[in-house]
């Protein structure tokens, strides 16, 4: 909070409590001679309104409150960037409840950690934790399905941009993984004709009956020999490269669509999804839980599926 909002909230909080103060202040008790002279000054065909005094046990109570506020104001943060004399932050809480957690699930991760990833995930029990780990950090760009979404890659299926074993997993996970797709128009001759051409051509691998169409089969056959520029990363089939993450142009799986929009887009500007790494935001035991989990998805989904 900057300076000039604590003391926004400040001035405030005070304001609030000095003018309960004032107020109670003013009302506080009459004796009962006085309070019988007192009248408000209404008067309604001769029936008088009378200003009676407040309760006593109700001004007390507001006094109590009053104190509390200013004892609680002092001891815990409320006023601004002020502390609070006993320290307390709902993160410092925060990060006790977690270090709690993380010393009694301490024993837990470590036994599951001494198992290889191809034994945890016949556990029900690992696979929970796991899956609560992935709510909890992957979620949010993988979904919560770890279906993924456009640019996220679907964690579920047998479609790996770096590879599905334990060992590509783990890799991914620990250091994470940055595609590098670079702008690729001018390499195959700059003009958008080379461009959609290419993109025709990188979409008849994957759908072959484009080329039942006479223009496009000629602009295919154009951009065909093209695409030895791309062949370094996706393989000269375009089948992709896990060493590289260039992924696989003929199967159905597009990281960021199938259209040929989507696809000159790509040859355009490039491509860069980023998987940020993991090492510093979880420990090595909840990784090897989460390649166990991710490992597991597609696994098990096979499993299921009788396969
Ligand atoms: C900030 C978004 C983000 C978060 C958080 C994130 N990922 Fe990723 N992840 C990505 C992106 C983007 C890629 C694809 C990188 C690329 O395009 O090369 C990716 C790739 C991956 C891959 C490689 C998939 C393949 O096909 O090889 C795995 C496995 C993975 N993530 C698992 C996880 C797990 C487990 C977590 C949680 C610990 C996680 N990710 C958290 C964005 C994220
Ligand atoms: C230097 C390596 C490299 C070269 C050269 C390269 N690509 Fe890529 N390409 C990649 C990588 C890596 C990705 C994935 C980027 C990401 O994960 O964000 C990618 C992604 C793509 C995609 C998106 C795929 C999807 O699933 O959405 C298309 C389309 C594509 N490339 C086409 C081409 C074409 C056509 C060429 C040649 C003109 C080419 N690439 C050249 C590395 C390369």
């Amino acid at each position: 909070m900057s300076d000039f909002w604590s003391w926004y909230v400040i001035v405030i909080v005070a304001l609030n409590i000095g003018g309960c103060a004032v107020l109670l202040w003013a009302n506080r008790k009459m004796s009962a001679s006085e309070a019988a002279k007192e009248t408000t000054g209404h008067n309604f065909d001769g029936i008088e309104e009378r200003n009676t005094p407040l309760p006593r046990w109700w001004l007390i109570l507001f006094w109590l409150t009053l104190g509390f506020a200013i004892v609680y104001l002092v001891l815990y943060p409320g006023m601004g960037n002020y502390e609070g004399t006993l320290g307390w932050s709902s993160h410092k809480q925060w990060q006790e409840e977690v270090e709690l957690v993380e010393a009694r699930t301490a024993p837990l991760f470590a036994q599951y950690a001494a198992e290889p990833v191809e034994e945890l995930i016949k556990y029900d029990e690992v696979m929970g934790v796991g899956a609560r780990l992935f709510a909890n950090n992957c979620a949010v760009c993988h979904g919560a399905d770890a279906r993924g979404a456009r640019g996220y890659p679907n964690l579920t299926d047998d479609d790996w941009l770096y590879g599905g074993s334990p060992d590509a997993i783990k890799q991914t996970l620990v250091n994470g993984r940055q595609g590098m797709m670079p702008p690729m128009a001018a390499a195959i001759g700059g003009t958008d004709e080379a461009v959609s051409d290419m993109a025709l051509y990188v979409a008849s691998l994957s759908r072959p009956q484009l080329a039942d169409d006479p223009a496009k089969a000629e602009a295919i056959a154009r951009a065909k020999p093209k695409f030895a520029m791309c062949a370094a990363c996706h393989g000269a089939d375009g089948t992709g490269n896990q060493m590289m993450g260039a992924p696989n142009l003929t199967d159905n799986t597009w990281l960021y669509g199938n259209t040929l929009k989507d696809i000159e887009y790509a040859i355009r500007n490039g491509r860069a999804g980023k998987m940020p790494a993991q090492q510093d935001l979880l420990s090595p035991e909840q990784i090897h839980v989460l390649t166990a989990y991710v490992y597991g998805l597609s696994r098990n989904a096979d499993n299921a599926d009788g396969e």
